[in-house]
């Protein structure tokens, strides 16, 4: 690309993506311009976006957008917008270090809940001194709900510390690594479901996924299991949550996502003493890698090369 910059429109009304982003365009893509709404000239000339829940009339001003890239690892706040065109690309962002982020995150959730750390809270607030639940992770069943990018991070990490984990996945062409098993289509996430001593959701939020995670679901679930929730709140049918923790059969949950962001001060997950509050921090890209994987995406997308993170509009992931 040569002669006048590409325009790179910052596509959000939640945060301010220049101040974001805008430090790191010389150093990764000096070939690029990031520039907000107002400071676009013709909204004609807008081919590419950094986009992040923008409110759906923003896309109706440029006609000729053709690619969207986030700058998260889910792409559902673009996708549900009634406004964004058919034909525009969207390319959710794939970043390594992000994935082993949330692959940590899960871990410390794994082993917060099967070496029992609350207890040792606890315990502590009375001195007491006594070693309890020392059993290896072998013993310890982890289900996976969601086997891309972060869910394969997850399970290349949990299978390393010797964990049993099975992943619920839509077909099990795919071949799995050793200690993981695939369970396929609806009845293998009942098996997953049935199976584990915990469970960790990171999939993608879709017309099929939003409220999976409800009363049939926790009435599958082993008596007494875990919830890990780090994909979206929407997957979560709270009143049923907080039914099925009261109840037992859930034996806990932690939650790093909320349908509604930040959780509203009155939300009853905050004191629930079963539930575990994170602000959705299981992982998060460096600025500099989402605007670099936003211009490679860019430059690939113009040579006509297959791009990495593209979306697959049919099916919302
Ligand atoms: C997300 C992210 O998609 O934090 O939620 O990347």
């Amino acid at each position: 690309m040569s002669g006048a910059k590409t325009e790179l429109l910052a596509l959000c009304d939640a945060y301010d993506l220049v101040d974001l982003f805008g430090a790191h365009v010389e150093a990764e893509a000096p070939w690029l311009t990031l520039i907000r709404p107002a400071e676009v000239s013709n909204p004609a000339k807008i081919r590419f976006a950094l986009g992040w829940l923008p409110k759906p009339e923003r896309l109706t001003d440029y006609p000729n957008l053709e690619l969207i890239c986030t700058i998260g690892a889910g792409a559902d706040g673009l996708l549900r917008l009634p406004t964004l065109g058919p034909k525009v690309k969207v390319c959710r962002l794939r970043d390594e270090e992000q994935a082993k982020m949330m692959a940590g995150f899960a871990a410390w959730q794994v082993v917060w809940y099967q070496r029992g750390m609350a207890g040792y809270l606890r315990q502590q607030q009375e001195q007491r001194w006594n070693a309890f639940n020392k059993e290896p992770a072998e013993r310890f069943s982890v289900g996976l709900l969601g086997y891309g990018h972060m869910g394969q991070a997850i399970a290349t990490t949990l299978t390393s510390m010797g964990y049993r984990l099975s992943a619920a996945v839509r077909n099990a062409k795919q071949e799995a690594p050793a200690g993981l098993t695939l369970e396929a289509g609806a009845e293998g996430l009942a098996r997953v479901a049935a199976k584990s001593d915990l469970l960790i959701n990171v999939l993608p939020l879709t017309e099929a996924t939003r409220g999976l995670l409800n009363a049939d679901f926790f009435a599958m679930m082993k008596p007494g299991a875990i919830l890990v929730n780090l994909g979206r709140g929407a997957h979560v049918v709270e009143a049923d949550l907080v039914a099925a923790l009261d109840s037992g059969q859930v034996g806990g949950a932690s939650l790093d996502v909320f349908a509604e962001e930040p959780l509203p001060t009155d939300s009853p997950l905050w004191s629930h003493p079963k539930i575990l509050v994170t602000p959705h921090v299981a992982s998060e890209a460096a600025d500099a890698h989402v605007l670099r994987f936003a211009a490679e995406e860019i430059q690939r997308y113009e040579k006509g090369e297959p791009l990495r993170g593209l979306i697959d509009r049919s099916q919302g992931y």
